[in-house]
């Protein structure tokens, strides 16, 4: 208590497991690897440890957090009714980036689900997850391993640097493949209603005609501001305005990162390049950007840029989720 020691980084073989599962048990709090982003887990039934988590982060208390489980036996101990929608999504995609909202069961401490009567789950489809959930027989809460409004972590040094002495240990997963959050569906009815747009896109779910919805069918996290980094985020659309953007911020003595497709990148550094950039991320596509974009954010705040140029996507796939969250950032939360 009182040590401000940074939290180690543990290997994820056996020991690093069994250590991660004694911490859980003694109700301590760990950085958790998923296919997603990196989770800050801790045992989602016992209240005291959930508020640790919210104080942790500095979460309002009115944005619940996502149950994870090592497989989908443990549902019906946390939800009220598995409808048959819910259950042919569990089919189809867990485990997986797909979190299901449902009715919760008297089982779930209300800090948990934010004072609602339903409760987030989902099943993750990492090997790291996946182990330290069987090992350690525990329903895990996890939000992002951020601090609220935060870029969310894609390593395990973000975590780290982010939350510093807060977390108890963190498990080394390496990067996380999928770069943004899972997507979070209400399963409570005959259609699914998405809540959080991420890898499991509104074409696969058969709802692309569904739009933004209203406010309240977002998840409670959206009204909050999120995923801003300290630099500013500016979205351009071409090449042409790539580059007649990075000159003028130039020309005004700023210092600038760009995350952009490979030829983009090569036209900036052509004959007629308009100076230096201090700091570059390539992503090809939606779903490179997705897997980079949070690291960019954070390591463009670590090169000083004053301001991040990042190249647009399509919005197919999980590039839905990802010009969202560029949206929110670039507007600055
Ligand atoms: O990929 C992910 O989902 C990651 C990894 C660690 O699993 N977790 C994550 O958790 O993104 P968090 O807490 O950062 O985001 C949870 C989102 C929030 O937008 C929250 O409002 C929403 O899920 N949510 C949680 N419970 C809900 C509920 N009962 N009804 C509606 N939305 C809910
Ligand atoms: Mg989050």
């Amino acid at each position: 208590m009182g040590t401000t020691a940074p939290p180690p980084i543990l290997a994820a073989d056996a020991a690093g497991i069994e250590a991660a599962a004694a911490v859980l048990h003694r109700g301590g709090i760990v950085g958790l690897p998923t296919e997603t982003v990196y989770g800050l887990a801790g045992d989602a039934l016992r209240a005291e440890v959930v508020t640790r988590i919210f104080a942790t982060k500095g979460r309002p208390p009115d944005n619940p957090l996502i149950v994870h489980l090592a497989d989908e036996r443990g549902l019906d101990q946390l939800v009220g009714e598995i409808t048959p929608l819910a259950r042919a999504l569990v089919r189809d995609y867990w485990p997986g980036p797909l979190t299901l909202v449902l009715d919760a069961s008297p089982a779930v401490p209300p800090i948990t689900r934010g004072g609602l009567t339903t409760v987030a789950v989902r099943v993750p489809d990492h090997p790291v997850a996946s182990r330290l959930l069987a090992t350690s027989s525990l329903a895990l809460a996890a939000p992002s391993a951020n601090p609220s409004g935060r870029p969310s972590p894609t390593r395990p040094e973000h975590v780290v640097a982010g939350l510093g002495a807060g977390v108890d240990l963190v498990l080394d997963g390496g990067p996380c493949t999928i770069g943004v959050e899972s997507t979070v569906v209400d399963a409570r009815g005959r259609w699914p209603v998405v809540l959080r747009d991420g890898l499991v896109s509104r074409e696969e779910l058969g709802v692309v005609g569904q739009g933004q919805g209203p406010q309240q069918h977002r998840s409670p996290g959206t009204r909050y501001a999120h995923y801003t980094p300290r630099c500013s985020v500016e979205i351009v659309t071409g090449p042409t305005q790539l580059g007649a953007r990075l000159r003028a911020c130039l020309a005004a003595g700023e210092r600038v990162g760009v995350v952009a497709d490979a030829a983009s990148l090569a036209a900036l550094r052509s004959g007629d390049a308009p100076g230096v950039v201090d700091y570059t991320v390539r992503a090809d596509d939606e779903v490179a950007l997705a897997r980079s974009l949070y690291g960019a954010f954070l390591g463009a705040e670590d090169a000083a840029v004053d301001r991040l140029l990042v190249m647009a996507v399509p919005e197919r796939g999980v590039g839905r989720a990802v010009m969202d969250r560029l949206r929110r950032a670039a507007a600055g939360g």
